[in-house]
């Protein structure tokens, strides 16, 4: 036989067996496969070996090397074909058609919505919209000036203990200064003072971070929304009917609102805000008018303008619209408690 014959016969051979072998589908499509290119009695390959004999005695070493090369590929479609059918696959080229039937029921996508903070979030947001603020953001990673700092919580305070804060490790610093997670959204009212002369009317939604052990009413993580007013003639009566219409309409009936003296060092004087819920009051944040020495600390004139601040857990607000009793259902990702919102 003539060389280029033989050739062109192995080249024949790969090609067919490249293409059966991947539209094997299933196990015995393949043996029959097999057999038909690699059997040892009377596989095409076999029968090419044996038709190298007759090519001429000169050009064997070019056909043995030709035919070394396409039994080769042979072997490597027949082992790719048992890996894909081990996993279970299908090549595109031997996928049954699929077989459409009209008459059956559809099959209804299931939507899903936003988490119910996402949800609490978007609603406050709105109803503060309503009166005027806006939305600000800040940073979750922080650094001392705008957490602790320009706050007016100086470096002794126990609030800036590194066991009740999440510090990032020292390698993460900036400039050399420490970071950390964020512990309140206090920490907005500085960026957004710190950027805009007044009048500021401002809320911030977001996450901060505590180590605090997670319980029925605790997590390390939660969400706050804060809240700042900074203008001329800004009292805490401002302040307090602010909040009685934040909770009125976020509640949806009259609320209530009492104010219990408290103690933050941003806000002088500072208080705890309850509303009332039936017969009980239920502790709703914190909040006061801005202290002086914050203002200052963004250039601003505490003999100009006057501010209130207020910061409210966004998780609490939650739960008591809908009654959920524990925290931590929030953030379980169960399927059954989130689709009910
Ligand atoms: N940042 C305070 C907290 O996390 C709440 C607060 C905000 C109090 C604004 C007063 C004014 O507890």
């Amino acid at each position: 036989m003539a060389l280029a014959d033989f050739l062109q016969q192995l080249d024949e051979l790969a090609a067919d067996a490249v293409a059966a072998f991947e539209a094997a589908s299933d196990a015995e499509a393949l043996e029959v496969t097999r057999v038909e290119f690699v059997g040892a009695k009377s596989g095409r390959l076999k029968a090419a070996q044996k038709g190298m004999g007759s090519v001429d005695k000169a050009d064997r070493p070019v056909a043995g090397k030709q035919f070394n090369e396409a039994k080769t590929q042979v072997e490597v479609a027949l082992q790719a074909a048992h890996e894909r059918l081990a996993a279970g696959g299908a090549s595109s080229s031997a996928k049954p058609a699929e077989i459409f039937d009209p008459t059956l029921p559809g099959k209804r996508p299931r939507v899903g919505h936003l988490h119910p903070i996402t949800q609490t979030i978007e609603e406050l947001k709105d109803i503060m919209g309503r009166l005027g603020f806006s939305v600000a953001d800040g940073p979750e990673i922080e650094d001392e000036r705008h957490n602790f700092e320009a706050l007016n919580i100086p470096s002794d305070h126990p609030a800036r203990d590194p066991l009740e804060n999440f510090y990032i490790a020292a390698a993460e610093r900036s400039h050399g200064k420490p970071l950390l997670l964020r512990s309140q959204t206090s920490t907005v009212q500085i960026r957004v003072m710190e950027q805009t002369p007044p009048p500021v009317r401002i809320i911030s939604l977001g996450r901060v971070y505590r180590p605090d052990t997670a319980d029925a009413t605790h997590y390390p993580m939660f969400h706050q929304i804060e809240g700042l007013l900074v203008d001329q003639h800004v009292t805490m009566a401002d302040l307090k009917s602010v909040l009685r219409l934040f909770a009125a309409s976020y509640l949806g009936h009259n609320v209530h609102i009492r104010f219990r003296p408290s103690f933050f060092p941003f806000t002088e004087p500072s208080v705890e805000a309850d509303m009332s819920w039936g017969d009980d009051w239920i502790e709703f944040g914190g909040a006061g008018m801005v202290d002086p020495n914050v203002l200052r600390a963004v250039g601003y004139d505490p003999e100009e303008v006057t501010g209130f601040a207020f910061g409210l857990g966004i998780e609490r607000l939650c739960m008591r619209r809908h009654g959920v009793t524990d925290i931590r259902e929030f953030y379980k990702n169960d399927v059954r408690f989130l689709h009910q919102f």
